[in-house]
């Protein structure tokens, strides 16, 4: 019979800290695709892979360490979770806290959230609370009502986030039989540079792979903490997932950048959402609008002269662009072209 992807927690067991006994929750997440972006490698002279996080079950990277969390949150007896979320982490915990079992409350900045991540929370049965802030706010108030009440925090301060989404980069080294000499990818609240980082290393560390890649994050440019080298009161991009001005995982992702000998740098706007279009109409891909800041980054990069020729790069892609389509259609013009319901008409409009 043909194997089964079982996700995350059952898949890398051995390298995650859960006992015999617990309960794993899957919904089928990890497993993602690194597909060969030809158009990209002949761009920037390298060969590039792209991790496709959008397949996974809510449609980001966040279900891998949401299965770690809540199933860590379930065996430690908890009955509600909260999270802040610029609106994929809400979109996860709601699902894996339905198939828990578990009461879910997500907060959010208000009007800050693409709609279909919000849809995704109302369908999987949270509780919406819309908070007159940004997300910086919203964790403020997710850490203080775990500290004061008991409710289990799922973000990524909770350190079995990071440990589930560790396994994208095995999943990575796996897939190309080594590490990448450099893997980018989009940074906000910094949980997911911080996780791959620990993930390399571990495979390193356990004879699995040789060698470590060079991490390279990419923040927007009106919300990029790590290139001023402090917080931003009031952070501002169209890649609304990271629009964030005090990530949690700061020393985590500054250890990450120094210690790979990597960097993190700041793309505009305009570079993110030109990405997101070269993604979609030349590899393929379909992203939102902040899993696009790797690819931007990249392309940036490459414009400066610092991609190696011929390295191997993968980028991470973080969500899918189905959650964000309002921000897609508007870079394009959306005029129809009506006919009547015949064939020479549609010849004719199509320039035959
Ligand atoms: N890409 C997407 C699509 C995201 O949703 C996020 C974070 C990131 C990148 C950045 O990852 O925070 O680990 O550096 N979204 C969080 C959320 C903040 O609430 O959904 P990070």
């Amino acid at each position: 019979m043909a194997h089964q992807w079982r996700g995350v927690l059952a898949e890398y067991r051995d390298h995650l800290p859960f006992s015999d006994t617990d309960a794993l929750l899957s919904l089928g997440e990890g497993g993602t695709p690194l597909v060969p972006a030809p158009a990209l490698s002949s761009a920037v002279g390298a060969d590039v892979h792209i991790k496709v996080e959008g397949q996974n079950p809510t449609g980001s990277f966040k279900d891998r360490g949401m299965a770690s969390a809540m199933s860590k949150a379930l065996n430690d007896g908890a009955s509600t979770v909260v999270c802040a979320s610029t609106g994929n982490t809400s979109a996860s915990a709601a699902a894996y806290a339905a198939t828990a079992g578990l009461t879910c409350v997500v907060l959010l900045p208000q009007g800050k959230i693409a709609a279909g991540k919000l849809a995704q929370a109302v369908v999987h049965g949270a509780k919406l609370v819309q908070v007159e802030g940004n997300f910086d706010d919203c964790l403020e108030i997710a850490r203080k009502l775990h500290a004061e009440h008991p409710v289990e925090l799922v973000n990524s301060v909770n350190p079995h986030r990071l440990q589930g989404q560790k396994t994208a980069a095995f999943e990575v080294c796996d897939a190309l039989g080594r590490a990448p000499d450099i893997h980018i990818l989009p940074v906000g609240n910094a949980g997911n540079i911080s996780a791959y980082w620990m993930g390399y290393q571990e495979y390193r560390d356990a004879g699995v792979t040789a060698q470590l890649p060079a991490m390279w994050g990419f923040q927007a440019e009106r919300a990029a903490p790590f290139v001023a080298g402090r917080p931003i009161p009031d952070p501002e991009t169209v890649a609304t997932a990271i629009r964030i001005g005090a990530p949690a995982s700061w020393n985590l992702a500054v250890a990450a950048r120094d210690d790979s000998g990597g960097l993190i740098d700041a793309v505009s706007d305009e570079q993110i959402l030109d990405a997101q279009k070269r993604l979609a109409a030349d590899v393929g891909i379909f992203v939102e609008p902040a899993s696009a800041a790797g690819v931007a980054g990249l392309l940036q990069q490459a414009g400066h002269g610092r991609v190696p020729e011929d390295a191997t790069i993968t980028v991470t892609v973080t969500g899918n662009g189905l959650k964000d389509i309002d921000t897609a259609l508007s870079q394009h013009d959306l005029t129809p072209t009506v006919i009547e319901a015949d064939i020479a008409a549609a010849a004719q409009a199509m320039g035959l």
